[in-house]
């Protein structure tokens, strides 16, 4: 984990570097980094694209930036700004293309992209209008794909992506590329997922609201990106983000595909890396320090994982999954197990909300339990 100071300090970069080098990270195939929270996260992106544009302005270069909207950039976008206003970055060498955009869409609809980027970036900063790039969700239905191959050659023009900033939805979409999306896929308009519209409900004020369509660059364009970086906040994003780093390639998580890309970087906080290996079930990937936590933690996992009780598990249980160290300080699986099958009967109580002044040291707490009234609330099956 790295330290909030470090940050700060901004000697972090987020320099690539090959993922799974480690034997902590060897399940991982893309490289990543943890941070305590998406704020800290958002300024470290941000340096890191404020340094490029400064590396490109000395070099006399156009800084290429494929931009991102949704939840997950803002901070970003808001660090870029507090960076042109307090620290004098110029954007007048970049030139941006975003991701994608609902279709239909009209630029002045306040759920536009065009107007996210505007609200939360464009208007702050110094960037001439001629160089942003959007894709424009009010062309024409018959006109839709000329403007994709446009839009293509515009991005290869300047001579490509030299950063693409990217999110992550719960589908595993990257852009707007859904589950089925093609490795080699441009830009293109694509029906939305079910789940995808359902997380933009609430923006919307209601599904039958959120648009079904949208234009998004493709797997192929995003790929083509020189450097990409990807965050992801929170639990929510859990699950898919360890589809991604540890899963196998497939359609089925369009994001897999950045696995095979050279120079990637997913930027975490801890809610989004929670089901990481390394953090959630350490014990299969590193010498852990088995304080209490991480012990029932562990046990617990074991039991459901191999669906026996705490009391059954063995000593070959324990060291087939990782737990060989547990092992050696506890000497034996039935000391551990007796150990934690106290711990867990103690969070059991017959008296919900606690009995007052009662001495639950020891269990059961009494040989003849007091007389209580039960009353057991059972649902009958209905008869059809
Ligand atoms: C947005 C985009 C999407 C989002 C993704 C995550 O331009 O391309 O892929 O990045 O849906 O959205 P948030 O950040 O709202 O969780």
């Amino acid at each position: 984990m790295l330290i909030e100071a470090e940050i700060l300090s901004m000697k972090v970069k987020l320099k690539h570097k090959e993922a799974g080098i480690f034997e902590e990270t060897r399940f991982e195939k893309i490289h990543n980094v943890i941070f305590k929270n998406s704020d800290l996260a958002s300024v470290a992106v941000a340096n890191e694209i404020a340094d490029l544009i400064r590396q490109k302005q000395s070099d006399k270069k156009t800084c290429v930036l494929g931009l991102a909207t949704g939840s997950s950039p803002i901070k970003v976008y808001e660090e870029l700004v507090r960076l042109h206003h307090e620290e004098g970055l110029s954007f007048q060498n970049v030139v941006t293309f975003n991701l994608d955009e609902y279709y239909p869409m009209d630029k002045d609809n306040t759920q536009s992209y065009w107007y996210f980027m505007h609200e939360h970036l464009f208007d702050h900063i110094d960037i001439l209008p001629e160089n942003i790039n959007i894709p424009d969700g009010s062309v024409k239905t018959d006109e839709v794909h000329q403007f994709c191959i446009d839009y293509e050659l515009k991005i290869k023009e300047f001579g490509g992506l030299d950063f693409q900033l990217l999110g992550i939805g719960r589908t595993g979409h990257i852009g707007f590329n859904e589950p089925g999306s093609h490795f080699n896929s441009g830009t293109r308009n694509i029906t939305l997922d079910h789940i995808t519209r359902m997380d933009a409900s609430s923006a919307f004020l209601g599904l039958d609201h959120v648009p079904r369509v949208a234009i998004t660059m493709g797997i192929s364009t995003i790929r083509k990106a020189k450097r990409i970086v990807l965050m992801a906040w929170g639990v929510n994003k859990g699950s898919v983000i360890k589809d991604t780093i540890e899963g196998e390639v497939s359609s089925e998580v369009p994001a897999t595909y950045l696995q095979h890309h050279n120079n990637v970087t997913f930027v975490l906080d801890e809610g989004a890396s929670n089901k990481l290996t390394r953090i959630n079930t350490p014990w299969l990937v590193k010498n852990c320090i088995w304080d209490d936590e991480l012990t029932s933690k562990a046990v617990v996992w074991l039991s459901e994982l191999l669906g026996k009780s705490v009391l059954k598990l063995t000593d070959k249980d324990y060291n087939n999954h990782g737990m060989s160290s547990l092992l050696v300080e506890q000497g034996s699986a039935y000391n551990l197990n007796i150990k934690m099958f106290n711990k867990l009967q103690h969070t059991i109580t017959g008296w919900p909300g606690g009995k007052p002044n009662a001495d639950d040291t020891n269990r059961p707490e009494r040989n003849s339990p007091a007389v209580k009234r039960v009353i057991i609330l059972a649902r009958t099956p209905m008869m059809m």
